[in-house]
């Protein structure tokens, strides 16, 4: 198969992530025989100290004539400490989601048995946990606009929206997942406060009809960031609006023993992207010890949910799981062992790969 590839690192630990990634992706497709044509392009605070623009024109165009993109981190301090930048990276991720109609984030969570002890959770309550969380990605908070700040500075404020039809296709898409897992939806809003999530949840008692053999349940956003930790194991599918779901999916995070482990897929009209759910951690940037695993596990996600090609994802995440196993950890992970750098553990990944029989 042809794969054509949009590789976007972006800032901080991004570009050693990526490398890492695309490094396995190539080991991949040799393993499988597939034609790999890659096309690196810039994204935030890069992308603006360039030209000026955290997501420009020519990197939009190489996205929709690609058939998956690869993209690592967002975000540097230089735009953190100055809250009156009128351009910030991040306007660059939310550009491409929302040009690209990526309205669906998928990030699952599952645990690693040999990273089980890492959780600060009791391992009983973690052990066997595996849900899929369900984020909307082009609505809500993120993009409601009237947003700013009054004329003479001293208010600000932010609009939180959605439409029917935003609500339904993402509430579709959740029911096809639950169909083909444990067949139980969790729909978390905020009824009792504000009217977007009554408009979700009245969508979502109306979509819920049609699914009988699902069993729906509606929790309170609150009530789920305590039940998250409390009693992982009592979700399968959890679909929520765009902010409460970048809120619970960091949190979740904990359950698998580290946020440098949750790979993403955000999927909609056009190319789907593939990310970590971590940010651009500027502190490591340059020093070769970040994680790169949510960011390989991305890439097993891209070749699963881009190309149906669920082998290819398979053994990246068994060469993940070996990895795990015999502690070829970066420093996240690495405890009292020794601690490897981004590019060992990658290149151990890809390795195992190319070794690989199949
Ligand atoms: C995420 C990140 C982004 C978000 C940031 C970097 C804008 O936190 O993908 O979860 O808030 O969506
Ligand atoms: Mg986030």
């Amino acid at each position: 198969m042809k794969l054509k590839i949009a590789v976007l690192p972006g800032d901080g630990i991004g570009p050693e992530i990526v490398t890492q990634a695309m490094e396995v992706v190539q080991s991949v497709c040799e393993k499988f025989d597939h034609e790999l044509i890659c096309k690196e392009a810039l994204v935030g605070a890069v992308a603006i100290d360039a030209v000026g623009n955290p997501y420009p024109e020519e990197t939009h165009i190489l996205c929709m004539e690609s058939n998956a993109v690869l993209f690592g981190a967002i975000g540097s301090p230089k735009y953190d400490h100055d809250p009156s930048a009128s351009i910030r990276p991040e306007q660059g991720l939310l550009a491409m989601r929302k040009r690209l109609g990526l309205y669906a984030n998928i990030r699952p969570v599952t645990t690693f048995p040999s990273l089980i002890h890492r959780s600060p959770l009791r391992t009983d309550l973690v052990d066997g946990a595996d849900f899929i969380c369900l984020r909307e990605l082009t609505g809500g908070l993120y993009f409601g606009r009237p947003q700013g700040r009054s004329e003479d500075g001293s208010t600000a404020y932010d609009t939180c929206v959605y439409t029917v039809e935003e609500i339904e296709r993402i509430i579709c898409l959740a029911y096809q997942y639950a169909l083909k897992r444990r067949k139980k939806l969790t729909v978390v809003d905020k009824a009792n406060i504000l009217s977007t999530s009554r408009l979700w949840r009245q969508v979502a008692q109306q979509i819920a009809k049609e699914y009988p053999e699902v069993e729906t349940e509606y929790l309170f956003v609150d009530n789920a960031a305590m039940q998250i930790i409390q009693c992982p194991k009592r979700f399968d599918v959890i679909v929520t609006e765009n902010m409460f779901g970048d809120i619970l999916t960091d949190e979740a995070s904990v359950i698998a023993g580290s946020l440098g482990l949750l790979p993403s897929a955000s999927i909609g009209v056009h190319t789907s992207v593939f990310e970590p759910i971590h940010g651009s951690y500027p502190q490591a940037a340059g020093k070769d010890i970040a994680n790169p695993l949510a960011t390989i596990l991305s890439s097993a996600l891209m070749f699963e949910y881009a190309f149906g090609l669920n082998a290819e994802g398979q053994l990246i995440r068994d060469a993940v799981q070996a990895s795990l196993s015999v502690r070829i950890v970066t420093e996240d992970l690495a405890e009292t062992g020794k601690a490897y750098k981004t590019s060992e553990v990658g290149r151990w990944i890809s390795d195992y790969i190319r070794a690989a029989k199949i």
